[in-house]
């Protein structure tokens, strides 16, 4: 009995099979199954799919295939895959559902109903969809200025993710790369936090970071000659951008100044700052203010000037804006000059 059954089904396998390959003349098949034909179902990979499918009263035997496979003739369930059970309602409903879907689901799926002699398919393709996965990203990196540096984000996901680029500073403007951005010759001001995003509107994109470092030798930006009265403090300064951040000296003439009974040397950060905190004779005349990083070096000559030489010489006579130029002033409020 039941072999005479599966047998049967076996033969509606094999029709169906010859169905299937006429599709493409159009011969047996009604406009309205090539209709069907067509649908599709989108699902998620993890969700769970209903594949319905509704029966009127006059079907005798129906069934559910995966490709060409049976899964159910009837309510024999043929396919040993836990995840597959069937949906139904009286004799009007026989819907497939699939639980946790997965990529090797994806493909066509056929309700099959026999009507007097006529097996009649309604085909439906399941299409699994994958959210955007970033699952590799360049480290983050440190470089030196000028290098060719390529920065890699590899996606996967169903339909393939769209790579984007930003360099996160205020314009942020999007960069020209897909799995892999070159940037030839980076730049100083190509230095910072690099977002690569993909999406495929499955779900929100996935974004990840990368750091990227950029070294660069000594400039010295700014300096600050000073005047001061013989016997008061004089504050001079000097300001470098580098990366990594500059160590910084002073010299007078050849000699290498220090901290010293009425000499102070303080670095914050970019800039330096020598006080004397009461100016002789010989104090008067030319500093050298000199910044190195393991990139370069640079020097610059600061003046401190007797009171009232200073003036039309660069720089001594706008003391404003700058940073350091504040700390100098208060450096030299604390020290009375
Ligand atoms: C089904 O998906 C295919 C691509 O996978 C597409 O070409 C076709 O137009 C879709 N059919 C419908 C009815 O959306
Ligand atoms: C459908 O068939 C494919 C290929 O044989 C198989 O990998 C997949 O597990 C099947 N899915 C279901 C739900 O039967
Ligand atoms: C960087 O790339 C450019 C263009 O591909 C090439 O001409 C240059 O030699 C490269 N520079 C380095 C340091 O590899
Ligand atoms: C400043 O730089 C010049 C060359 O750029 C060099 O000759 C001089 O010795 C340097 N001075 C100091 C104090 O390092
Ligand atoms: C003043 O600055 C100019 C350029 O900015 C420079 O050429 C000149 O030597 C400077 N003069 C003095 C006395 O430092």
């Amino acid at each position: 009995m039941l072999v005479g059954r599966k047998s049967f089904w076996r033969q509606l396998q094999a029709s169906f099979f010859r169905l299937l390959c006429l599709i493409p003349t159009g011969f047996p098949v009604r406009s309205v199954d090539m209709q069907r034909a067509t649908d599709n179902i989108t699902v998620r990979q993890g969700d769970t799919a209903i594949i319905r499918c509704y029966v009127d009263d006059k079907a005798s035997k129906v069934a559910w295939l995966n490709r060409s496979n049976i899964i159910f003739a009837g309510e024999d369930k043929w396919s040993l895959d836990p995840r597959v059970d069937l949906v139904t309602k009286g004799q009007l409903e026989y819907s497939l559902r699939i639980q946790k879907v997965d990529v090797y689901d994806e493909g066509s799926y056929t309700c099959s109903i026999q009507t007097k002699q006529q097996p009649k398919p309604s085909l439906v393709y399941l299409i699994v969809q994958v959210p955007a996965n970033i699952y590799k990203m360049s480290e983050d990196m440190t470089v030196n200025e000028g290098s060719n540096v390529t920065l890699s984000c590899l996606a996967t996901g169903r339909p393939d993710p769209l790579i984007t680029w930003r360099l996160l500073n205020p314009s942020a403007e999007p960069l020209d790369g897909e799995e892999y951005l070159d940037i030839i010759g980076i730049t100083r001001t190509q230095a910072g936090r690099y977002e690569c995003k993909a999406s495929n509107d499955v779900a929100t994109p996935d974004v990840k970071y990368v750091n990227v470092i950029v070294n660069y030798p000594p400039t010295i930006k700014k300096t600050q000659s000073a005047e001061a009265q013989l016997g008061r403090a004089g504050a001079l300064g000097c300001e470098a951008t580098a990366v990594p951040t500059p160590e910084f000296e002073w010299f007078r003439d050849e000699k290498r100044l220090s901290n010293a009974q009425g000499l102070n040397i303080q670095v914050l950060g970019t800039y330096t700052i020598l006080t004397i905190s009461s100016v002789t004779e010989e104090d008067y005349g030319k500093y050298t203010c000199v910044a190195s990083n393991r990139l370069g070096v640079q020097n610059s000559s600061v003046f401190l000037y007797r009171p009232g030489t200073g003036r039309d010489i660069n720089g001594s006579a706008c003391v404003s804006q700058s940073p350091w130029l504040l700390l100098a002033s208060i450096a030299c409020l604390l020290l009375q000059c």
